[in-house]
């Protein structure tokens, strides 16, 4: 059980960890690449670890140093060997979509899982491209749940117009693109995050990039690099709203990636009135970085427009809880994929932040919100329904509040932020871990 207690100004500076998109990029282009890539600031969540682990069971070298800096001996494209188990992927979409790409064009068998919420997710959006390049991949219910059982094979391949929006489908084929004959090109209806894109390139692969579709030409080589991974905006998100909302705070967030095709929330708080400031922008491996500086401010209800949907598509648990606290009306549409991430965010937001008195109205897409200007009453116990996002929305909620917000059933905060409580503890927050029953 976590219980967030209503807090006084949030004030101070914090680093975040690394984000989770481009954590999981580096291990897996590290990995096959040819000679040795040095990580520094590796997102060490449970997503990324499962993903380490992953490539350790197919032979290759990763190993941590004392001061956190991690060493990943690539084996090149064709040096990957068969697993001798079941690959658990834990709670990690990204981690299982990605490895599906990649095992596909494999010379040898694998299996992935992962836990319950990862098992009713959908994997037909990668296995059936996959399938159109060769690949031979099989899956509960007509292959469109994990487990996957894939039997590597020869891959050619394909032009993919993807129907969703998708970073991890668009990855999934071009990893998959790697091994195959010829050459792969995906598009898709609006830009996603291009994590995958900018650190190809990194590593010495040449893509071809026009508009919304890329193309990777079959079995290029990887070198080996060192880079450093930004701070996760996603991560950021919490005390970016925390700030915004609890009277009287000012926080700064250091070394934060600030990639466009991840920006959206900052551009929506903006319109909202949210005062942020993004200070001294820098590069970082390819990555633009900022620190972003927040003042407690009061917001004002919007549209969103659905076209900035992909662009924030991780931050809509934090935003619907500044939707409910800012005057007047927001509405969400174009947002149905919120429906299958870790869980169905829409109903998990509209439920747990609806305990606390925010006044939520589910759509088959996205939402809408009436604002309480006046901040939540809290008291409320939710369930966080296994989902890391739900659960720190939850506990912004409960320091923003008038009364402490519980979250009960498995948090899974780890998955994506290591020491949230701590940082937040660091920042004025109190959100404390009791074991037991709310009940
Ligand atoms: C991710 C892509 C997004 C995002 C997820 C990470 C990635 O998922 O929600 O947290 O690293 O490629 P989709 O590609 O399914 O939209």
């Amino acid at each position: 059980m976590l219980i967030a207690h209503p807090c006084g100004p949030l004030r101070g500076e914090i680093e975040l960890p690394g984000d989770k998109s481009i954590s999981h990029r580096a291990v897996i282009f590290g990995a096959l690449a040819d000679g040795e890539s040095v990580i520094h600031h590796l997102l060490e969540g449970e997503d990324v670890l499962r993903t380490v682990a992953a490539f350790r069971a197919m032979g290759v070298e990763a190993q941590r140093s004392e001061n956190g800096v991690w060493r990943i001996r690539g084996v090149g494209l064709d040096g990957l060997s068969e697993p001798l188990d079941v690959v658990d992927l834990g709670n990690s979409g990204t981690g299982m979509r990605l490895l599906a790409g990649l095992l596909a064009g494999q010379p040898f068998f694998s299996v992935l899982t992962g836990d319950e919420s990862l098992r009713s997710r959908p994997m037909g959006r990668v296995a059936a491209p996959l399938a159109r390049m060769g690949a031979r991949i099989l899956g509960r219910d007509n292959n469109r749940y994990a487990p996957l059982a894939i039997q590597g094979t020869e891959l050619t391949g394909i032009e993919y117009a993807s129907p969703v929006a998708s970073a991890q489908v668009k990855t999934a084929l071009l990893l998959a693109g790697l091994s195959a004959s010829g050459r792969t090109t995906v598009s898709e209806p609006v830009l996603s995050r291009d994590h995958t894109e900018r650190m190809l390139a990194a590593f010495g692969v040449e893509l071809d990039r026009d508009g919304l579709s890329v193309t990777v030409q079959g079995r290029p080589r990887l070198r080996g690099l060192e880079l450093i991974v930004p701070g996760d905006i996603s991560s950021a998100a919490f005390p970016m709203v925390a700030a915004l909302l609890v009277p009287d705070s000012e926080v700064t967030l250091r070394g934060v990636g600030i990639n466009p095709s991840r920006t959206g929330l900052l551009d929506l708080l903006r319109e909202m009135g949210g005062d942020i400031a993004i200070l001294n922008p820098r590069d970082a491996g390819g990555e633009p970085v900022a620190d972003l500086r927040v003042r407690h401010s009061r917001l004002k209800g919007i549209r969103v427009p659905p076209e900035v949907v992909p662009r924030a598509i991780d931050e809509f648990p934090v935003f619907a809880l500044a939707a409910a606290c800012a005057e007047g009306e927001t509405v969400v549409t174009g947002a149905e994929e919120l429906r299958v991430k870790e869980s169905d965010r829409i109903q998990a937001m509209a439920l747990g932040l609806g305990r606390q008195g925010a006044r939520i109205e589910e759509l088959p897409d996205g939402m809408r919100v009436q604002g309480r200007p006046e901040g939540l009453e809290g008291g409320g116990v939710a369930e966080a329904f296994g989902d890391h996002r739900i659960a720190m929305t939850l506990m912004i909620a409960g320091l923003a509040a008038q009364q402490a917000v519980t979250v009960t059933g498995r948090a899974n905060i780890e998955t994506s932020f290591p020491g949230f409580a701590a940082l937040m503890g660091a920042l004025g927050g109190r959100i404390e871990r009791i074991e037991g029953n709310a009940r």
